[in-house]
């Protein structure tokens, strides 16, 4: 199978990357600047663009069976609005290809209808938003571009805090309110889980929460 990942230089990206190629796969990554991008691999190919080159991020996609992107604003308006843009490209490339399969990391900024939502959930998002107002609308905004799209999406939504704790695929997945999540996630454990939706239905058009 090839895939290609999006946010290949970040941490949860590099991660994505290393479990895919173990997995055997073939991996095109997309990155802003490919001197980021430390790993390398006979079945690794790296494309270096910007998001919002529609051209660029088509090349990258052309010929993947599905999308993965670990791409997420860092708080720096600028670069923030760039994912929206980035994630609108991909869509529109996935369509074009007819490529259906497309996971993307997003975080509980994003509600979802299945969340119950509390006072403590409500608190948390006022400070995201008004702490770094570029990061919650990023969130927001590319997630329901995601939503709205009619590929096979899912988007898992960081509960807690990054953490790089080794491997160990035991993830709680599920929605606020309802299902028991913790504070933490490794970003191992993340991608792959991301990786191991690739072939699975049960949470296509759905976009649970997840954490360790
Ligand atoms: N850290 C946490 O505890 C935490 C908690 C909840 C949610 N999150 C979210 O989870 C995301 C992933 O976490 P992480 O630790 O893997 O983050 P990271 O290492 O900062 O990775 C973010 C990735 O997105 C890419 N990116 C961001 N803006 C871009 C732009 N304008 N154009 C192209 N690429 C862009 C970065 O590219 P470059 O490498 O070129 O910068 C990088 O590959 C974070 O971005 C954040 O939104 C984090």
């Amino acid at each position: 199978m090839q895939i290609t990942v999006f946010g290949a230089s970040g941490k949860t990206g590099s991660q994505v990357i290393q479990q895919a190629l173990n997995r055997s796969y073939q991996v095109v990554a997309y990155v802003r600047e490919a001197a980021k991008l430390t790993l390398t691999d006979s079945n690794l190919k790296v494309v270096e663009g910007q998001l919002d080159d529609l051209n660029m991020v088509k090349q990258a996609i052309s010929g993947s069976q599905a999308v993965v992107s670990a791409l997420g604003p860092t708080g720096k308006p600028e670069s923030d609005q760039q994912i929206s843009l980035g994630i609108a490209n991909i869509l529109t490339a996935l369509k074009e290809f007819g490529i259906k399969r497309f996971v993307a990391l997003s975080t509980t900024s994003a509600q979802d209808a299945l969340d119950i939502d509390s006072t403590k959930f409500k608190l948390r998002r006022t400070m995201i938003r008004k702490g770094s107002p570029s990061y919650y609308e990023s969130i927001v905004k590319y997630t329901e571009l995601v939503r709205q799209s009619d590929c096979d999406w899912t988007l898992l939504r960081i509960a807690s805090l990054l953490t790089d704790k080794p491997l160990n695929k035991s993830v709680h997945v599920g929605y606020l309110g309802k299902d028991k999540l913790q504070s933490k996630l490794s970003r191992a454990n993340l991608a792959w889980y991301m990786l191991e939706q690739l072939n699975s239905t049960e949470f296509v058009r759905q976009a649970p929460a997840i954490s360790d």
